[in-house]
């Protein structure tokens, strides 16, 4: 696995390899949600390329932004046993140049969900996505379904400028107790955790948003939003200080739930 931290050496070493390349795009803190979008990857590409880098501009909160966790040599050895052949670390002067304030924005995203709750996200998302299908040439990009908006705004941005990827969404990976895999989780207590799979049970339990919302609120989560858009259940709310996001199909839903 070759590990690049600046641009000029990307270039030479990606000059070398073939273009037959899957690429998998992640703030690091690896878990085996990530690990999956790497083994799909592995399965379809010739070379697959990680890359780790918190990118500053989609944090709406700045304590958000310095409380990511990080953990650089477990991430490198979860890269190297996933069967990563390049793995790509820039730093922030790598991806914004001095004095450079270019932003790409999907205006139809900042009004819907995490686009309306948290104002820029999307735009840092698009921008960061761009800069990096530029410098790494994929032929296919990988996103887990938990960000089921980040997908569609990939997707959307890929077509809307004509970009030769394919946009290839994989299932969410939970834990044993159907909390959905997130880097956020490490900064919960073991207690907390368990408490954090209410919302994985409670989306797929009631027939109505209003039932799930009051469920969690009274299990002492603060509940940002339960929406059922376009066949989807889309839930995000705070335990402590950590915003946790899930989505749920809603015909799979639905064979569960009970009326309420
Ligand atoms: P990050 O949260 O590190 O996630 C990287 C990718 O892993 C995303 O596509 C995300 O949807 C996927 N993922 C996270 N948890 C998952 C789970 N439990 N099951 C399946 N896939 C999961 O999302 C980002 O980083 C950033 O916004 C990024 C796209 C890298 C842009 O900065």
């Amino acid at each position: 696995m070759k590990i690049v931290r600046d641009f000029a050496t990307l270039q030479s070493v990606l000059a070398q390899m073939p273009k037959e390349r899957g690429f998998v795009p992640t703030m690091g803190y690896l878990h085996a949600g990530h690990v999956s979008l790497l083994e799909r990857a592995r399965t379809e590409n010739e070379v697959v390329i990680l890359s780790i880098f918190v990118n500053p501009l989609q944090f709406n909160q700045q304590e958000d932004f310095v409380a990511y966790p990080s953990d650089e040599e477990r991430d490198l050895a979860l890269a190297k046993e996933s069967g990563v052949d390049l793995l790509w670390v820039p730093d922030v002067s790598q991806m914004y140049g001095v004095g450079e304030d270019w932003q790409l924005r999907a205006h139809d995203f900042d009004t819907e969900l995490e686009g309306s709750s948290r104002p820029g996200h999307f735009t840092g998302v698009a921008t960061v996505i761009m800069k990096l299908c530029h410098q790494l040439e994929p032929a296919k990009m990988y996103f887990g379904e938990k960000d089921f908006q980040q997908y569609q705004l990939i997707e959307s941005m890929v077509s809307a400028f004509f970009m030769p990827i394919e946009v290839v969404m994989c299932a969410t990976v939970r834990e044993a107790s159907g909390l959905a895999m997130s880097s956020r989780n490490a900064r919960l207590t073991m207690a907390q955790r368990q408490q954090a799979a209410l919302i994985y049970r409670a989306m797929r339990q009631y027939k109505s948003v209003a039932m799930v919302r009051e469920v969690l609120e009274n299990e002492g989560f603060r509940v940002d939003y339960v929406r059922d858009v376009a066949g989807r259940r889309f839930v995000a709310a705070w335990l402590s200080d950590v915003r946790l996001i899930d989505t749920v199909i809603l015909a799979e839903q639905q064979k569960e739930s009970i009326s309420c």
